[in-house]
C-alpha cells in the first residue's frame, strides 16, 4: 500500500474547531467509526481545558454510537445532517443542544453540491481497499453508498481513509459509484432497471488528496430487527393482499413493480411476508436500504436483483453476503443516495414504496418523524424521495402502539411529512385504506376502517362533530389534537372525552 499510515487519534488531531466532516456511510452501515470516536475524546480534552471544539457532520444518513452518540454526548457537534437513529443523539436532539435538520436524502449530496451548506473540510471514507493507479487513488467503499462521492470530490484538506478489514475484499465491485454533473449540464442517470450499472466500482480521488489510511477491523454497528409478530405478520399479509388484487385487476404491471421497503423492524418484517406469500410475483427491489429479510429472499430467488444505498443488516447477514458474492455480484448493486433515491429513477422505473408512518390522520396525511409533533424519532429519510414518485405509495403502521394507549390513526397529524397527494393506500393489521380515486371525506371513512376498533367510536364521533363545521376537508379544530393531548397529560389516548375540547 502506498498511502501514508496513521492513527485514528491522528486523524483527529488534524480536524479543527469549527470545520465539517463529511462522512462515508448510510444507516450506521459503512460509516468510519474510528476517527468520530477519538474527535469525541479530543472535544472532551478540548473543553476541559477549556477550549471550544465542536464539528459539523455531514453523511448519508443515521451513523451508530461511535459518530452520532459520542459526539453528541460529548457535545462536539454543530450542526448535523440528515437522518439519524441513534438514542443518544435523539435524546441531545431533542434537548435542541444540538442544531439538526433532516434533509431528505436524495437531496443530501446536492444541497452541499450547491453550497447551501457550506464548506467540507474533510472526507472521512471507510474502505474495504484501497489502491493507487498512477495519480489516482481508487477507494472501495463498504457496506454503503452514502454520499461519499461528493464528500471525496468537495473535502478542501483532504480525505482520511479508515481501512477497514471487517468488510471483504471480496465486495470490491459490488458499488456503482456515480455522481450527476452540477446544474445546468445534468444529463438524465440512465438507469431504466434496478440491476443497471452505469459507473465505477469505486471512488477516484487523486492520490495526493489522501491524507492517510487508518487500517482497522471493526465491525458495522447495525440493530438487531425485533422478530416478525403477529401484527406485522398480518400487514405483510394485507399488503400482499393488496398488491395481487390490483395486479388481477390490472392496476398494477403483470411483471410487477420494483419495490421499496422503509426502515425499521415493521419495514422489515412486510417484506419478509411479501416474500413469502406465494401468489406474489418474484421481484425486484429499488431501495434505500436493504435489510436482512430481502438478503433472505435474495437467496431463495424471489427478489431477483436489488439496488440500494446501503446492506442495513446484521453482521451476520452482511458477513454472509460477503462470503457469497460469486451469486450476489450481478443481482446486488449498492449506490450512492443521490441515485438510489433519484426521483427520476424513481419515477421512471415504476416502483411500489413501502414505508412506515408514525402516525396518520384521517384526511391521509402521515407523520414519519415527529412524536406528538414535538419529540423528533429520527428524520423523513428517504421516505418522501420514494412516496413522491413511486407508481404505487403506501404506508404501513400497527394500529397503536404503546400497549394500544396510541392510536396511530388520528383526527389531525401532529406534524406532517408526506401530505395525501402522494399517498395511494395505508396498511395497519386491520386491513387497506384505499386513498385512491376519494375525496378527503371519503378517505376519512377509509381510514376510521383500519384503526383499532378501540378507537373507532371516537375518531367517528370526531367526525360528526367535525362535520357540524362544514368545509372541504372538515375538522373541529379545538378537539384536532384532543387525543394527543390526553396522551401527554394521562399516558393514554383512550381517556380522551371529546367533549372536554368541544366547548
Ligand atoms: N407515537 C409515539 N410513539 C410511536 C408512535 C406514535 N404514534 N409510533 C411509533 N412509535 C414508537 C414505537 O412505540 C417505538 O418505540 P420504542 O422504540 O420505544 O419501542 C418506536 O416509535 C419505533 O416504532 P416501531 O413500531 O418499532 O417501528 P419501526 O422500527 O418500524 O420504525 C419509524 C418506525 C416510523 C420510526 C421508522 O420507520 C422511521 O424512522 N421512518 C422514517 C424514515 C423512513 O421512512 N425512511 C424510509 C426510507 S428507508
Amino acid at each position: 500500500m502506498d498511502f501514508n499510515r496513521i492513527t485514528a487519534a491522528e486523524a483527529a488531531a488534524l480536524v479543527q474547531n469549527g470545520q465539517t466532516i463529511g462522512l462515508s456511510g448510510f444507516t450506521p452501515a459503512g460509516v468510519p467509526k474510528c476517527t468520530p470516536a477519538e474527535l469525541a475524546k479530543k472535544a472532551e480534552a478540548e473543553h476541559a481545558a477549556g477550549r471550544p471544539f465542536k464539528v459539523s457532520i455531514f453523511t448519508g444518513a443515521s451513523t451508530g454510537q461511535s459518530c452520532d452518540g459520542v459526539l453528541s454526548n460529548a457535545n462536539a457537534i454543530d450542526f448535523r445532517a440528515p437522518y439519524t437513529t441513534n438514542p443518544d443523539f435523539r435524546k441531545n436532539v431533542n434537548r435542541n443542544s444540538l442544531r439538526y435538520f433532516d434533509y431528505n436524502l436524495s437531496n443530501m449530496a446536492t444541497q452541499i453540491r450547491q453550497g447551501y451548506l457550506g464548506p467540507i473540510h474533510w472526507g472521512i471514507i471507510e474502505a474495504c481497499a484501497i489502491e493507487k493507479v498512477g495519480t489516482k487513488a481508487h477507494i472501495y467503499l463498504t457496506a454503503a453508498g452514502g454520499i461519499s462521492p461528493t464528500v471525496c470530490r468537495l473535502a478542501s484538506e483532504g480525505i482520511i481513509v479508515e481501512l477497514n478489514a471487517f468488510h471483504s475484499a471480496k465486495s470490491m465491485g459490488m458499488h456503482d459509484v456515480y455522481e450527476v454533473e452540477d446544474h445546468p449540464y445534468r444529463t438524465p442517470i440512465m438507469i431504466t432497471k434496478a440491476s443497471d450499472r452505469i459507473g465505477k466500482p469505486y471512488v477516484e480521488v487523486d492520490a495526493d488528496r489522501i491524507v492517510g489510511v487508518i487500517e482497522c477491523n471493526v465491525p458495522d454497528e447495525a440493530r438487531g430487527f425485533k422478530d416478525a409478530d403477529p401484527i406485522t405478520t398480518q400487514i405483510g399479509q394485507n399488503v400482499a393482499d393488496f398488491l395481487l388484487d390490483n395486479l388481477r385487476s390490472g392496476l398494477i404491471p403483470k411483471s410487477f413493480l420494483n419495490l421499496q421497503s422503509g426502515v425499521g423492524s415493521g419495514a422489515n418484517a412486510v417484506l419478509g411476508a411479501l416474500g413469502q406469500c406465494p401468489e406474489v410475483p418474484n421481484f425486484n427491489i429499488y431501495t434505500e436500504v436493504l435489510q436482512d429479510a430481502p438478503v433472505g429472499l435474495m437467496k431463495q430467488g424471489r427478489v431477483l436483483s436489488a439496488s440500494t444505498c446501503s446492506l442495513t443488516v446484521t453482521n451476520e447477514c452482511l458477513q454472509d453476503v460477503y462470503a457469497n458474492m460469486d451469486f450476489f455480484k450481478d443481482k446486488l448493486v449498492v449506490r450512492p443516495s443521490e441515485i438510489s433515491n433519484s426521483p427520476e429513477v424513481i419515477a421512471r422505473i415504476g416502483v411500489c414504496s413501502l414505508n412506515t408512518a408514525i402516525e396518520c390522520d384521517l384526511y391521509g396525511h402521515v407523520n414519519s418523524t415527529k412524536i406528538c409533533g414535538t419529540k423528533m424519532m429520527n428524520g423523513i429519510g428517504g421516505s418522501a424521495d420514494f412516496t413522491c414518485n413511486a407508481y404505487l405509495s403506501i404506508f404501513t403502521c400497527g394500529s397503536t402502539t404503546k400497549g394500544g394507549a396510541i392510536s396511530s390513526i388520528v383526527p389531525f397529524a401532529s406534524h406532517i411529512d408526506h401530505t395525501n397527494h402522494f399517498i395511494d393506500a395505508v396498511i395497519t393489521e386491520y386491513g387497506v385504506a384505499d386513498l385512491r380515486h376519494k375525496s378527503d371525506m371519503e378517505k376519512a371513512k377509509e381510514l376510521i376502517k383500519v384503526a383499532h376498533p378501540d378507537y373507532r367510536p371516537m375518531l367517528t364521533d370526531y367526525l360528526n362533530h367535525a362535520s357540524k363545521k362544514g368545509g372541504h376537508t372538515q375538522h373541529e379544530l379545538a378537539a384536532a389534537f384532543a387525543m394527543h393531548d390526553t396522551f401527554v397529560r394521562k399516558g393514554d389516548m383512550r381517556l380522551t372525552d371529546l367533549a372536554e375540547y368541544i366547548k
